[in-house]
């Protein structure tokens, strides 16, 4: 599994999560009608289908994990890279299948690539009823009104204001253990490779009082860790003001709430859980969040800081807004401040006009950083992007696959020196579940966000473990708990 989320990780995934079978306890218009909601892409997109089971909560839904039982199937989508929406389409044909059996079934397209393709969905797929944009899901109770009367209806506007502060997501992840607090939505990078700012809008903060809020009641219903998410968490910026940057005077930023600020009130508000984030961006990335988390032991010492490029020159073409030496400084700055800082990445391979040399300069760069571990992807045009426009898509594809695999080698080979140098050494580790591949084992994370796995004793997700490591492979810690 690559690049996508298991829920507690970080980051993205392509993989999906059905909505549990929960009882949620409305009332209202849709009493005893069955929601079936399954999620692809990032953590942003399964924060956001919280919301929507929020939302349809207070309209009396109740969900199923399975679609045929259901009256109302909702796909949350994704559209970063094409496979992404090849993935979706089958499940359409699925989807379609049940409805064909019951022509009541209402289907309903909903995130990035609904809003990538807005009406052009109702015209590929008959038998979609709602194309709902991720900023327009407060619309959804009317829009179900509107396709129960058996109209297809439509709403993929965009927000320069939408953060759905005021919306307490329904919690569909497992384990009760890990929780996504959105702190922002969309983004204004315009990375050229990107889909995001096109599928998401412009780039907004959430209030801090909201954020703190929910991090205080997830606290008190038993969650032990929360991720603070956004594309770009580094630019977070509130001022209570308004919530448009680019409206904000200058004494207004003078006064606003930074991400360094928001942690710190977070970290301070919630003594007794891990506290992570995702995404940071390499040219936002400032040392005074990285002395936040030094500061704070409940802040884990881990930073997801994507790459993309060990070229300068690929660097500037992808519009990423710093170069490979800019990069390295980071890095260095963060091991200096926090010496034993887990550091993740993504790259993409294979960019338009990307040389063997580039690549060199890529495989490098991984030396050289000392990932824990990374999301490598092949590049995929997307339309209307920068690079769409301006660049070819010259690559050839198995050139594209195998710089993929020397990088996956490389990274692996990387992996597995930094996981071998924490053999011997103790970590506290979140239990997260049950180990996938050994039901008397368990498996959780360190601080760093390293996974381990241990024998599971009296032990139960949600316990912090002191566990020894005693060997590992390129992926996992292997040890045993000190008690
Ligand atoms: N906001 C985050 C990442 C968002 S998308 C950031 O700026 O880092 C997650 C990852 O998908 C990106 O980091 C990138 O590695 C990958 N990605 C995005 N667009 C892509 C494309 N067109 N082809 C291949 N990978 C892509
Ligand atoms: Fe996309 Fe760049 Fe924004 Fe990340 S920072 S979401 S890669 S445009
Ligand atoms: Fe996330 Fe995919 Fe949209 S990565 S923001 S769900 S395009």
């Amino acid at each position: 599994m690559r690049q996508f989320l298991k829920m507690n990780t970080t980051l993205y995934h392509d993989e999906s999560r059905q909505g549990e079978a929960l009882l949620l306890d409305g009332n209202q218009n849709h009493k005893g009608k069955k929601l079936f909601l399954e999620s692809y892409g990032c953590a942003m997109n399964f924060s956001d289908s919280e919301i929507v089971a929020s939302i349809l909560k207070d309209e009396g839904f109740s969900t199923t994990s399975n679609f045929e039982e259901a009256d109302v199937i909702f796909v949350n989508t994704c559209a970063i890279r094409d496979n992404a929406e090849q993935r979706v389409r089958k499940r359409l044909y699925d989807y379609n299948k049940a409805k064909k059996k019951n022509p009541d079934i209402i289907i309903g397209v909903l995130g990035c690539m609904a809003e990538r393709l807005k009406s052009k969905l109702l015209e590929d797929d008959k038998l979609i009823d709602l194309v709902v944009g991720p900023d327009a899901y407060r619309d959804l109770p009317k829009l179900l009104k509107v396709a129960e009367v058996g109209q297809r209806a439509i709403n993929v506007l965009l927000s320069k204001e939408e953060t759905y502060a005021d919306i307490s997501p329904v919690r569909l992840g497992k384990n009760g253990v890990s929780a996504f607090v959105s702190i922002t939505r969309g983004c204004d990078n315009m990375c050229s490779f990107c889909v995001v700012p096109f599928t998401r809008g412009r780039e907004r903060s959430r209030e801090p009082q909201s954020i703190v809020r929910e991090t205080i009641d997830l606290v008190n219903n038993g969650y032990k860790e929360i991720t603070l998410l956004g594309q770009n968490v580094d630019s977070y910026l509130w001022s209570g003001g308004g919530l448009k940057k680019e409206s904000y005077s200058e004494e207004e930023i003078k006064e606003a709430v930074t991400f360094a600020q928001l942690l710190e009130m977070v970290a301070i508000a919630a003594p007794t859980i891990r506290i992570r984030f995702s995404t940071s961006h390499p040219k936002d990335l400032n040392n005074s969040v990285i002395e936040t988390i030094k500061k704070y032991d409940n802040i884990c010492n881990y930073i997801h800081l994507p790459v993309q490029s060990g070229s300068s020159k690929v660097l500037e073409m992808m519009n990423r807004g710093y170069t490979r030496e800019w990069y390295l400084e980071r890095i260095n700055k963060i091991r200096e401040i926090i010496p034993d800082c887990g550091i993740s990445t993504d790259i993409i391979t294979g960019f338009c006009d990307e040389t063997e040399e580039d690549h060199q300069e890529t495989l490098s760069l991984i030396e050289e950083s000392k990932f824990n571990f990374a999301y490598m992807y092949s590049y995929s045009e997307r339309p209307k992007t920068l690079a769409e426009r301006k660049f070819k898509d010259n690559v050839l594809p198995e050139i594209k696959s195998r710089r993929l695999s020397e990088i996956i080698v490389q990274q692996s080979a990387v992996s597995l020196k930094s996981n071998k140098e924490d053999i011997g050494k103790t970590f506290k580790v979140l239990v997260e579940g049950v180990s996938k591949k050994s039901e008397g084992h368990l498996s959780g994370r360190t601080d760093q966000n390293k996974v381990v796995v241990f024998p599971k004793k009296n032990f139960k997700e949600g316990d912090f473990v002191d566990v020894i490591i005693e060997g590992c492979t390129s992926a996992t810690l292997l040890g045993v708990s000190k008690l």
